[in-house]
């Protein structure tokens, strides 16, 4: 049935590391020369066979790293308290990852032998200590077991580049020891030694996981990769700059104050702070004064102002975006406004309906003829922004690891602004006098039909307000 996953879709590769970064090609020599390597990278390391994707599994144990907790509660407080309500901290606990993972991509696996090793794979980007550690399945996060620590401190800072031209499904490299990388020479701590990192300041590092393959080839993440292609990249603008910012203060306990030190935010989708304002919206009616049977078109722009990637991204099986436009006349009475139609290829996964989708949920759940659930959860004929996974069966999925083709991408690119227009026949029996028109633009982590179907924290639907704008017209008569 998977005879079409194409071998060698995932990242692993075996690199001889000479003790020089992967971009390096200086390495071997360097090193054969005898010399400590200038750079950062390699060190102690030096000619030491490292595994880096698939190829990592199990080549490491958890005491090759420190805890977050002994980073946290000795020097680096404010950090690890940061850290700590960051997603980065619960990609292993939290709930909906733990649905996901054990109610889905494991029986998957099991069912399906071509899908195990992209279910443990889950593990390389979500808790690479216990990936590394050969921990997979790993215990669940009520077993409080190491793999909770997620995407840890000392995972990180002991990161030295990845294997390839392109950074996607965990092909970084992990060297744990005593040297711990960052922005700073400085002096060293009476716990470790620092060395300057160029790597850990670039978006090339966060892309290790925030890029992602599926088993038949397809990019079902690419946060990296549309940052890369976009405006910001261009300006020398990165992921840190946006999720990592900086502050005057101090980083260790016992350190120095600096103007900029790294902030541990990593906010998200999970911050309806940050997801607020994203978009801009103005609305304009192409007439001011109208009669009962008069259309009237209203043109809406929105404008990306705030991500450096596209909006959404990232986990974008699973994101929904959508316009809301509606009116209210002189006496309250409301109508919704449907979306007009463009017309392009694809334009069906983008406008609200209330069909049936996501029936490769059935494989895990060991349902045959399972129907599916509602596709989108909003109101029909809204407006959504959004790409579509398609399954091999070329069904809307949101099993990110089942996907084998990509729908229309109609999503906010950065800084790009799009038009949509409502056209509105004015009702005979409308009230004369102001008639508002509202437009709301709403995002929602997770589809609700699917997160009220695997029994998902309701947290996950929560309907965040991203932006709104209101125009009027005057009925006559
Ligand atoms: C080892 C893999 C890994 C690396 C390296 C990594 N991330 Fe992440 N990141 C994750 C995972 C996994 C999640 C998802 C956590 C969840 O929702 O379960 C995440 C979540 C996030 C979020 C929160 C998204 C949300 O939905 O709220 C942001 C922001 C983020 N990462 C930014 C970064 C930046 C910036 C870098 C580089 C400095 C980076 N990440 C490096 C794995 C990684
Ligand atoms: C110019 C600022 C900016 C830059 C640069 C930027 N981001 Fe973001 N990012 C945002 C904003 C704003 C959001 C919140 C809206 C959203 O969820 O997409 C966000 C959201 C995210 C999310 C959650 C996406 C979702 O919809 O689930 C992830 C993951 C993320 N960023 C990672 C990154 C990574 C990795 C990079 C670098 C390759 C990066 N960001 C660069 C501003 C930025
Ligand atoms: C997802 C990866 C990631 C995780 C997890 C992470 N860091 Fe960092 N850390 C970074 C990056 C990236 C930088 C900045 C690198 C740069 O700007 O060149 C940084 C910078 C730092 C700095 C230097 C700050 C400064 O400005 O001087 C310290 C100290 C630090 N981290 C400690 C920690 C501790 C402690 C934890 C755990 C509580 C932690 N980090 C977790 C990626 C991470
Ligand atoms: C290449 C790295 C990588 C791999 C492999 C990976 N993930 Fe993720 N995953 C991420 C990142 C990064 C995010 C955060 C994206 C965002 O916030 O939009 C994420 C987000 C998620 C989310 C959504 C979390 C949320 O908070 O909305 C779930 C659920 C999830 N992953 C489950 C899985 C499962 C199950 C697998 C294996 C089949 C898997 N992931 C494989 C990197 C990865």
């Amino acid at each position: 049935m998977n005879k079409n996953i194409p071998a060698g879709a995932t990242a692993g590769i075996l690199i001889l590391l000479a003790g020089l970064a992967a971009s390096s090609r200086g390495g071997a020599a360097a090193s054969a020369r005898g010399g400590a390597a200038a750079s950062v990278r390699g060190g102690a390391a030096a000619q030491a066979l490292i595994k880096t994707g698939d190829e990592a599994l199990g080549t490491r144990k958890y005491s090759d790293f420190q805890t977050p907790q002994f980073c946290g509660t000795s020097c680096h407080g404010d950090i690890y308290q940061q850290w700590r309500q960051a997603m980065m901290s619960q990609a292993y606990t939290h709930h909906w990852d733990e649905i996901e993972y054990f109610k889905l991509a494991v029986p998957h696996g099991e069912k399906d032998k071509a899908f195990k090793a992209v279910a443990d794979g889950c593990n390389g980007c979500h808790t690479p200590l216990a990936f590394m550690a050969g921990d997979v399945p790993p215990p669940r996060p009520e077993k409080n077991s190491r793999a909770n620590e997620s995407v840890s401190c000392d995972f990180c800072h002991t990161v030295t580049g990845f294997a390839g031209d392109t950074p996607f499904n965990f092909n970084f490299i992990s060297e744990p020891g005593k040297t711990k990388y960052g922005p700073r020479q400085g002096k060293n701590s009476p716990e470790h030694n620092l060395a300057k990192s160029e790597f850990l300041g670039t978006a090339e590092f966060c892309g290790a996981c925030h890029n992602e393959k599926s088993p038949f080839g397809v990019w079902v993440k690419s946060t990296h990769l549309e940052w890369k292609d976009g405006p910001y990249a261009k300006e020398g603008v990165r992921c840190h700059d946006c999720h990592m910012t900086y502050a005057d203060g101090f980083s260790a306990a016992m350190g120095n104050r600096y103007p900029d030190v790294r902030q541990h935010l990593f906010h998200g989708a999970h911050d309806p702070g940050k997801v607020q304002g994203t978009v801009e919206l103005r609305v304009h009616p192409d007439i001011r004064e109208a009669e009962p049977g008069d259309k009237v078109k209203f043109t809406i722009a929105l404008f990306n102002q705030k991500t450096g990637h596209k909006f959404p991204s990232g986990s974008v099986e699973d994101r929904i975006v959508w316009m809301h436009v509606q009116a209210v006349d002189a006496k309250g009475r409301v109508y919704h406004l449907p979306v007009d139609k463009k017309g392009f290829a694809g334009e069906e996964y983008t406008i609200g309906s209330d069909e049936l989708a996501y029936q490769d949920m059935g494989i895990a759940l060991a349902e045959a003829d399972f129907k599916g659930v509602q596709r989108d959860g909003i109101p029909v004929g809204d407006r959504i922004f959004r790409m579509p996974y398609f399954d091999p069966q070329g069904r809307m999925t949101i099993q990110q690891w089942n996907t084998k083709s990509l729908g229309v991408d109609y999503r906010f690119g950065p800084r790009e602004t799009k038009l949509e227009t409502c056209t509105f026949t004015l009702p005979q029996d409308i009230a004369l006098g102001k008639l508002k028109v509202t437009a709301v633009l709403y995002f929602q982590k997770l589809v609700k039909p699917v997160a009220d179907f695997l029994g998902v924290p309701a947290e996950e639907a929560e309907i965040i307000r991203v932006n709104e704008h209101a125009t009027v017209i005057e009925v006559v008569d």
